[in-house]
């Protein structure tokens, strides 16, 4: 029925314009009390089997929204309402900004995936920490909270910008994400290097602790599939001497060479980063590395390319604990959280595990 809907309506308006109606009738069915509630019943079934623990977190399950859908916290009971176990808002700013001019979000309907370059428009961490701090849960979701650079703010004051998001959002984040891998801010990705990466991480840590001197806030980095498997294994030897909680793997990607692209090459050579099917096997490669060398030292969370309860089942025997999407949703709607914990559910039935717990990273720990 979506995917009807998907050809008839959305595929012929303005990829971002269709994007804000569907976020506006989501945001409006989770306002209506008798509507929310059986949409919550019919799209957000519970299975006790996929009950997940991370973090230091319990969560319903280990699916949740990937950052760039809700930036600006402002429909996270309708992400819930459509069965995310976790909604990661952001990426959130030091500063508001608009992002890039339009138009900034394509679709590549054959190859199941996206090109965007919004650059982190959003309203800044001043309004979002306010709105977030007003916030009435109707739901329980566990709340992730991304972070990235002002554009306008050079290189060198970056940790002084993530540091004001931090001090500000901790205090209502379940988790903190530094956001050192979109492609459309400029110099951002070059913070993965550890020599930018280590100052960064230490001080965005020392803020959220100094913010919120009551808990400690899991805090993760979030890190592009682009990195050379060596940069890779540095961030996750960093990761693991910083003490963080966890790595996020993957952003979306620049590549555009030997992912077998069908869509129009107008399209695949818009700026910007890719997402969706075709990211899926370096994200997956990416996450294996990662496992292979923490292991269970550092929580991690797969993303990139998952569309199906398969992809998901697949990320955790690669090790990650929770997984997210984010393209797949724009193409098969409400459904899609649904059909994955069914699937999901039904997976680890069949599997020779009995928890999830037990299923995360069981593939590379059988042939390393
Ligand atoms: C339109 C769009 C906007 C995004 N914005 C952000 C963002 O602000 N911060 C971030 O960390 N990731 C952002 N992402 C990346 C996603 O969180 C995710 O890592 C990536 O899309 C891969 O997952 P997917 O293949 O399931 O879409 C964005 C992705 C898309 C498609």
């Amino acid at each position: 029925m979506y995917k009807t809907f998907f050809s008839l309506v959305f595929k012929r308006m303005d990829a971002e314009r269709a994007h804000h109606l569907a976020f506006r009738w989501i945001g409006l069915a989770a306002r209506v009390p008798v509507l929310r509630t059986f949409a919550a019943a019919v799209l957000a079934p519970r299975y006790e089997e996929l009950r997940t623990e991370a973090l230091g977190l319990r969560m319903h399950g280990p699916f949740g929204l990937a950052a760039g859908f809700d930036k600006n916290a402002v429909a996270i009971d309708g992400m819930a309402m459509l069965g995310f176990d976790h909604v990661e808002i952001g990426t959130v700013t030091g500063e508001p900004q608009p992002g890039n001019p339009k138009k900034r979000l394509f679709r590549l309907v054959p190859d199941r995936a996206l090109i965007n370059r919004m650059g982190f428009n959003n309203d800044g961490s001043r309004v979002v920490a306010a709105r977030l701090a007003g916030r009435e849960p109707v739901f329980r979701t566990v709340v992730g909270v991304n972070i990235g650079k002002t554009k306008a703010v050079p290189e060198e004051e970056a940790a002084a910008d993530y540091v004001k998001s931090a001090e500000r959002l901790a205090p209502y984040a379940d988790y903190l994400v530094v956001n050192v891998s979109s492609p459309n801010t400029p110099g951002l990705r070059d913070l993965q290097a550890t020599e930018a990466l280590r100052p960064l991480l230490t001080a965005v840590r020392e803020a959220a602790d100094r913010a919120v001197p009551a808990r400690r806030v899991p805090l993760l980095v979030k890190i592009a599939p682009d990195l050379a498997d060596e940069d890779v294994d540095a961030v996750a030897d960093l990761a693991v001497e910083l003490g963080l909680d966890g790595i996020i793997a993957t952003n979306t990607t620049i590549a555009r060479e030997g992912l077998g692209l069908a869509s129009p090459l107008s399209v695949v050579k818009e700026t910007g980063g890719l997402s969706g099917a075709p990211l899926k096997a370096r994200s997956l490669e990416v996450l294996r590395r990662l496992y292979a060398r923490v292991g269970d030292r550092i929580t991690l969370v797969g993303v990139g390319g998952i569309e199906t309860a398969e992809d998901a089942w697949e990320r955790i025997l690669a090790g990650a604990t929770l997984v997210q999407g984010y393209s797949a949703f724009i193409y098969q709607g409400p459904f899609w959280s649904r059909a994955v914990h069914k699937g999901l559910a039904a997976r680890l039935r069949r599997s020779p595990y009995a928890t999830l717990a037990d299923a995360v990273g069981a593939d590379v720990r059988k042939k390393p």
